[in-house]
């Protein structure tokens, strides 16, 4: 069949899917409706956003789907005739083709959403037992990118054994444990043989015999170890539950991936969840954090807010090049890690205050974060002997990530006093020698 060149075999090793054009070896970058509006979305929304991608100069560094998230379709009920969902006439008067031209006409990419279940999570219809009816009518319609959400799940597809996601069992417990959880799975159980890794890739299979390249995006909130086959069914997966317009729920977030990187590579990626840069009762210095972790973890990079009033400085923030580059580097497709906690003993599973010191390699360098999780400023010190990739060396070139500005050659770390939940950021070119001038560090 011609459709199956669309995805290449699995490999070995990586069993990963492979998608053409290389869609998904690298994180998504884009903007979707929901964080903004919820279900209070239509398609004036819809482009007004894509506009603003291309306006802001967001396109221009790589952010480049337009997601629609949940409520587009006919709450009541599919066509009877065809059986095809149908597009909310009012909310998308051209249909959702006629959105996609619109957005394609912009040089961007279009993505839509569904559920793994009979239901989309706003109770909407969702494409269980419709998967190829869906794909094709997607593939049709011009999409590009599927979320796929894990509500109205029926009974008989329920998995036979509970995962340990320490938020949804009943957590948090040390470390990220379930102690309680009951009917947990034996020891070295394999999840990809679950009835959710089943549910979701039938759709990637549907979404595989379509003759389009359409990216796609598990959300099943980290349940059925999904981090263990997500490398197999889609280009990136949800590894927690759903992200809020607050700082306690990021960093909690945060905390849980930091113990999660291990399946993050080329090709697949955990989804921290939509970005709420510029949402709630997040301040500037906790946007900066969120957005610099989550680029660092190599999630995908969805924007989430309304971006005709969003400030300039988030602006900034969002197309920050160091951390985009970083996010988006096509040589080295690990994230960044932790290599020190700070507050905390190494390796403590903690919401308020998880791993501090992260770094991780790339093209441009060693990137490396410092990130202060306490209610107060705090001094940070980052010291070179201490980064796993830079142990070769006393002296090296620094480049701020938020200035852009040159730190010249830098002896032995750096001591930075740091405000609340703020996090500084370098990245660390060439090694220096005692023929370099040397710049002190900047004043406490
Ligand atoms: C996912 O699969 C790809 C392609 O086979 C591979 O390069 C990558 O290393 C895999 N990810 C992990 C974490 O093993
Ligand atoms: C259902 O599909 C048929 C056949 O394409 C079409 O004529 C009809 O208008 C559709 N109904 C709705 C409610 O969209
Ligand atoms: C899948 O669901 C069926 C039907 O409910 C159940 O019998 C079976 O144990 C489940 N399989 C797994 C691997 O969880
Ligand atoms: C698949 O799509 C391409 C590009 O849109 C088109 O040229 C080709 O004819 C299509 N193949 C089939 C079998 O429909
Ligand atoms: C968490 O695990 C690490 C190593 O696995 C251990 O050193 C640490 O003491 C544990 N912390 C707690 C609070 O149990
Ligand atoms: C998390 O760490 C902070 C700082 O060490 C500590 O005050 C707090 O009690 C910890 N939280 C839990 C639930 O252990
Ligand atoms: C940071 O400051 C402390 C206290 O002044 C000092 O001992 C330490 O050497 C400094 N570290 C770096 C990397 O400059
Ligand atoms: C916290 O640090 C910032 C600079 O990072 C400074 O402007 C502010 O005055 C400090 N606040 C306190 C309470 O020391």
């Amino acid at each position: 069949m011609l459709f199956t060149l669309l995805a290449l075999a699995a490999l070995p090793g990586g069993n990963a899917l492979l998608l053409r054009d290389n869609v998904g070896r690298l994180p998504a970058l884009g903007w979707n409706s929901w964080n903004a509006y919820h279900c209070d979305v239509d398609e004036s929304k819809i482009m007004a956003a894509a506009n603003q991608v291309v306006k802001l100069g967001l396109k221009d560094v790589g952010y480049e789907y337009i997601n629609i998230d949940d409520c587009w379709s006919v709450k009541s009920g599919r066509n009877r005739t065809t059986q095809e969902i149908i597009p909310d006439p009012i909310r998308f008067p051209s249909g959702i083709s006629g959105t996609a031209k619109k957005i394609h006409a912009l040089g961007l990419k279009i993505g839509i959403y569904s559920s793994a279940g009979t239901g989309t999570c706003a109770g909407y219809p969702a494409s269980m037992d419709y998967e190829a009816l869906d794909a094709a009518t997607f593939a049709n319609w011009g999409i590009d990118y599927l979320k796929y959400d894990n509500c109205f799940v029926p009974q008989e597809w329920n998995d036979q054994y509970s995962a340990c996601v320490p938020e949804l069992s009943g957590g948090p417990y040390p470390n990220g444990t379930c102690p309680n959880l009951a009917n947990p799975a034996p020891e070295g159980y394999d999840w990809s043989e679950s009835n959710s890794t089943k549910r979701y890739n039938i759709m990637r299979d549907a979404l595989l015999a379509q003759n389009r390249t359409i990216q796609y995006a598990v959300c099943n909130w980290g349940l059925a170890g999904v981090n263990s086959w997500g490398n197999g069914t889609a280009s990136s997966w949800r590894s927690t539950g759903d992200i809020e317009q607050n700082w306690g729920r990021t960093v909690e977030i945060l905390n849980m991936n930091s113990f999660a990187l291990n399946s993050v590579d080329f090709w697949g990626h955990n989804d921290a969840d939509m970005l709420e840069v510029g949402n709630g009762e997040l301040t500037d210095a906790e946007c900066r954090s969120h957005f610099a972790f989550w680029a660092a973890m190599k999630s995908p990079l969805i924007v989430g807010t309304d971006l005709s009033v969003l400030k300039k400085s988030l602006v900034d923030v969002l197309k920050n090049k160091f951390l985009l580059a970083f996010n988006q580097d096509d040589v080295f497709g690990k994230p960044a890690t932790p290599y020190k906690w700070g507050t905390n003993p190494d390796w403590t599973f903690n919401a308020t205050n998880p791993a501090e010191y992260w770094s991780g390699k790339s093209k441009e360098g060693t990137l490396v974060l410092a990130f202060n999780s306490l209610s107060a400023n705090a001094t940070t010190e980052i010291k070179w002997s201490e980064v796993p990739e830079l142990k070769g060396g006393d002296r090296w070139m620094v480049t701020d990530i938020w200035s852009g500005k040159s730190l010249g050659c830098v002896k032995g770390g750096i001591n930075e006093t740091v405000q609340s939940h703020d996090t500084v950021g370098y990245m660390i070119g060439e090694q220096c020698g005692k023929g370099y001038m040397r710049i002190k560090n900047r004043p406490q």
